[in-house]
């Protein structure tokens, strides 16, 4: 078995010019494939109130949400390092809120690392977690759970003022403590250059491909998930019209009797099955 990813392998790969490869998984199965594949890291992403539980933001999940798609992913995963995202309204509050939910998604979630959302403004989270021994890695840019404020779901950092605004959040959370950092939806000059500024990894989406990893959400990567895909969406397969295809067919063979077959039954012995018929015990 390959050996677990750990922050040190993360770290390194930043100085060794080596890419980290990350995805979003919410269950056992999908656990396994990721692991399977070998890529480097998971995200249970609060995504799945989007992709996996049909909310219209990732606004409503809550912790018992990540809680159990997170113990569901470490029951799947052997070498990837997992990050539980903290949902909306679980860090924001004060620093003891956060320190609680990140324990717990650790503690009860068994996650490795979790990640926040926010720049200056969840520096003092980032400080409480990271003291608590809680990896973080911070989120910029687009950020999903308070996408209303940035007027909807919008590339950031557009003109040299808010350029220069993100700049700075992504150097006060490095300093902060935050081991990695994910860019979302930002021009790639500037996702360039706050990868050149830092000395901790930053992952895109959306972002350059200077970046040092990328990630993307499972269901948009593999075609599973048609309500919005965003520009940066890139479809590796197209499982849902496969899946699709696979339920009709089933139905039509049930419905006219073709499936199951007696390959797929469970034959009685012939004298069990006279006696069974003529009601003898
Ligand atoms: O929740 C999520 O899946 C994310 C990624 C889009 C980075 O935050």
């Amino acid at each position: 078995m390959a050996a677990k990813i750990s922050l040190c392998e993360l770290a390194a790969r930043k100085a060794a010019k080596q890419k980290i490869t990350m995805v979003t998984a919410y269950d056992y199965p999908t656990a396994q494939m990721v692991d399977k594949a070998g890529l480097d890291m998971i995200l249970v992403g609060d995504s799945l109130g989007m992709v996996v539980l049909g909310y219209d933001s990732t606004v409503p999940v809550t912790m018992e949400d990540m809680l159990h798609h997170i113990k569901a992913v470490m029951r799947g995963n052997q070498r990837a390092f997992v990050l539980g995202d903290l949902p909306f309204m679980s860090y924001q509050v004060s620093v003891e809120q956060a320190v609680t939910n990140g324990g717990r998604l650790i503690k009860e979630g068994g996650c490795d690392g979790v990640k926040l959302e926010g720049g200056r403004d969840v520096v003092p989270q980032v400080e409480g977690l990271c003291r608590a021994g809680i990896p973080v890695c911070a989120h910029i840019g687009l950020t999903p759970q308070t996408a209303t404020n940035l007027g909807g779901f919008k590339v950031q950092g557009k003109d040299a003022a808010s350029a220069h605004t993100l700049m700075k959040d992504a150097l006060a959370l490095e300093k902060a403590g935050a081991f990695m950092l994910v860019l979302e939806c930002v021009p790639d000059i500037l996702a360039r250059e706050i990868s050149r500024a830092l000395t901790i990894p930053t992952i895109g989406i959306g972002a350059a491909k200077e970046c040092d990893g990328q990630v993307l959400v499972f269901h948009d990567l593999l075609g599973l998930f048609h309500g919005f895909i965003p520009k940066f969406v890139k479809h590796y397969a197209q499982l849902e019209e496969e899946i699709v295809t696979a339920l009709r067919h089933y139905g039509e063979e049930v419905t006219t009797g073709v499936f199951p077959g007696p390959e797929h039954c469970f034959a009685m012995n012939e004298q069990e099955a006279q006696r069974f018929l003529h009601k003898e015990e």
